[in-house]
């Protein structure tokens, strides 16, 4: 596996295989690579020539100093993983590279509405640094396909709707959430919970299942099954920030109309905040 640190050393390669016409597989990522991630390479090694995953924790989705010195940072194990998935390249940029002026003066990509939504709500400016870097991550490495696991449904649609805006040549290809044996989500932030907390983890899992099984049922509004659902996290430990049914195209409030549906929680145990989201069509 090459690994590039440097913008010249990235483009060189991706020239080199544009010219042998490769089809060029994207997997962005933060690091502290879990079987998802894997996942995520293998769907790419299986519809791509070449596969270049990026490790980049990238300070401007961050909305909170903490999180962000807390993000677990493995970079030894993260490439011997790559390395096992046949990965082509690791692209391994730091700060000066993808923000050379500094966060403050770089421009910035912003999703109108479904950024403002759920996740953006709660961590503002967030999807913002998420499509920024994305966008870079696109023109920098230029695949045919990019590789997004569904767990983070916000951020999936999110990419969807930028590549669309701005006429970008690249397929969004969306991954299945892999779970842990009692249902909880993979995740980077997984390794931070206290054994108590991930005791308690999986049930974030449950509540969404329920409460996804309860809309087929329609015995009660949704606002009172969020409400119930809520109630619910906060009794088995858990802060509870939000637990919502929306409308799978595009996060919008149900309506008659809405055929597809989609639960989407957040919930912190002490301080790790888990997402997580269920698609009514998965049941
Ligand atoms: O999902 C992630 O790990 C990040 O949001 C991404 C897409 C790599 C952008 O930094």
């Amino acid at each position: 596996m090459k690994i590039s640190q440097t913008i010249n050393t990235l483009r060189d390669v991706i020239t080199q295989w544009k010219k042998e016409g490769q089809c060029i597989g994207l997997v962005p990522t933060m690091g502290n690579l879990h079987a998802g991630h894997i996942e995520l390479v293998n769907q790419a090694k299986a519809q791509c020539d070449k596969v270049v995953v990026s490790i980049f924790v990238n300070p401007l989705q961050f909305n909170e100093a903490r999180d962000f010195n807390a993000y677990p940072k493995t970079r030894d194990a993260d490439q011997q993983k790559l390395i096992a998935a046949k990965a082509d390249l690791l692209f391994l940029p730091d700060s000066e590279i993808m923000y050379p002026q500094g966060q403050q003066l770089s421009t910035i990509i912003s999703v109108p509405k479904i950024s403002e939504e759920l996740e953006g709500e709660h961590r503002p400016g967030h999807f913002d640094g998420v499509a920024t870097v994305v966008n870079k991550l696109f023109n920098l490495v230029q695949p045919q396909r990019a590789f997004f696991g569904e767990k983070d449904f916000q951020q999936l649609l999110l990419i969807r709707k930028m590549v669309q805006d701005l006429n970008m040549p690249i397929d969004i290809e969306s991954v299945a959430t892999c779970r842990e044996a009692d249902g909880l989500a993979m995740s980077s932030r997984n390794s931070r919970l206290t054994v108590e907390q991930r005791r308690i983890a999986p049930e974030l899992y449950s509540v969404l299942q329920k409460l996804a099984r309860q809309l087929e049922y329609n015995e009660k509004s949704i606002q009172q099954l969020e409400s119930e659902a809520m109630q619910t996290l906060k009794q088995q430990g858990f802060e509870p920030e939000y637990v919502s049914v929306r409308a799978s195209s595009d996060l919008q409030a149900v309506t008659q109309q809405t055929l597809d549906k989609v639960v989407l929680a957040a919930a912190r145990l002490g301080d790790v905040r888990l997402i997580d989201n269920l698609s009514s069509h998965k049941l």
